[in-house]
């Protein structure tokens, strides 16, 4: 079940010079948090960042009652919640949205891109521990942008595309070369920026695969509301703070 909780701000560490990982520890227990879930993050101090910011959980640790998240900045609020001090306080509401499906799948491909990254550390963590073999695919403009490698490396194989070709394969990552030959997946999870999920979902209905997305759309309440979330799908316009944000990307009309 959702809760408002208060927690405190344990510690920051820069990825890149625009993302970072912040970690908030609260005095309270957490709940169980599925691979997928997000929170709704207020900013504190910031009058004119006045709705609350969507954000996937990175990791949890239910012993230490701390949650991660993965946050790249793009505007006003995600710059503030990088220069919070240590110990400040801050609202969450979570767990938040539903979660990936795990049915009876082998081999998985995670394809991220962005912030896009973040849900996949709970995933491939519980994939692992479903005995799914998992490999993670993730697209940048530069190395720069690849981030958190060693520890998506505990879960599976990392391989990985640059469009300037510093890292990995140079290109998009639907032009990766585990795409030709060969294709042992049984399932595709990704998230990221919409043209690159709707390339990926388009890959995944030629090689007739099941495959999730789970999409980033802007939002405001983050529980059923305001419908400002909303996305078309084959039943009709469904939120994406309630109804996903994880769908089978056939359901989807982009
Ligand atoms: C379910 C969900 C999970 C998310 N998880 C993460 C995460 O783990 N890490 C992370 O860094 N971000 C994540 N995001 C995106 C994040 O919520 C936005 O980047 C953030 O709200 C922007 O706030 P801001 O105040 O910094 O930017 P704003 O000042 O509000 O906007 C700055 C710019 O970013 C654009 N923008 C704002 N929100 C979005 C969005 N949702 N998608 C695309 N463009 C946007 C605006 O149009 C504007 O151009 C997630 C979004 C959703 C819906
Ligand atoms: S964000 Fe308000 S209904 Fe989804």
């Amino acid at each position: 079940m959702k809760k408002i909780q208060d927690f405190n701000v344990k510690e920051y560490k820069w990825l890149n010079d625009s993302s970072y990982v912040i970690v908030l520890q609260s005095s309270y227990p957490i709940p169980e948090i599925k691979p997928g879930n997000f929170a709704e993050i207020a900013v504190p101090n910031a009058s004119d960042v006045f709705l609350r910011r969507p954000i996937s959980v990175l990791d949890v640790d239910r012993e230490l009652n701390t949650l991660s998240f993965y946050i790249k900045v793009v505007g006003k609020g995600t710059k503030k919640l990088s220069e919070l001090n240590i110990g400040e306080k801050v609202s969450i509401i979570y767990p938040l949205g539903n979660s990936f499906s795990i049915n009876g799948i082998q081999n998985a491909l995670i394809i991220g891109g962005g912030s896009g990254i973040a849900p996949f550390v709970l995933l491939g963590r519980k994939l692992q521990e479903e005995k799914v073999n998992v490999t993670f695919l993730f697209g940048a403009r530069t190395k720069e942008e690849i981030v958190l490698t060693e520890e998506f490396s505990k879960y599976g194989e990392v391989i990985s595309t640059t469009e300037d070709g510093s890292m990995g394969e140079k290109g998009l990552v639907t032009q990766h070369s585990v795409f030709k030959g060969d294709f042992p997946f049984d399932k595709i999870y990704t998230c990221g920026p919409d043209p690159m999920m709707k390339a990926v979902a388009k890959i995944a209905l030629q090689k007739n695969i099941d495959c999730e997305a789970s999409l980033e759309n802007m939002m405001a309440c983050g529980f059923g509301a305001c419908l400002c979330c909303v996305t078309e799908t084959t039943s009709g316009n469904l939120c994406v703070c309630t109804d996903g944000p994880v769908f089978n990307s056939k359901v989807l009309k982009w």
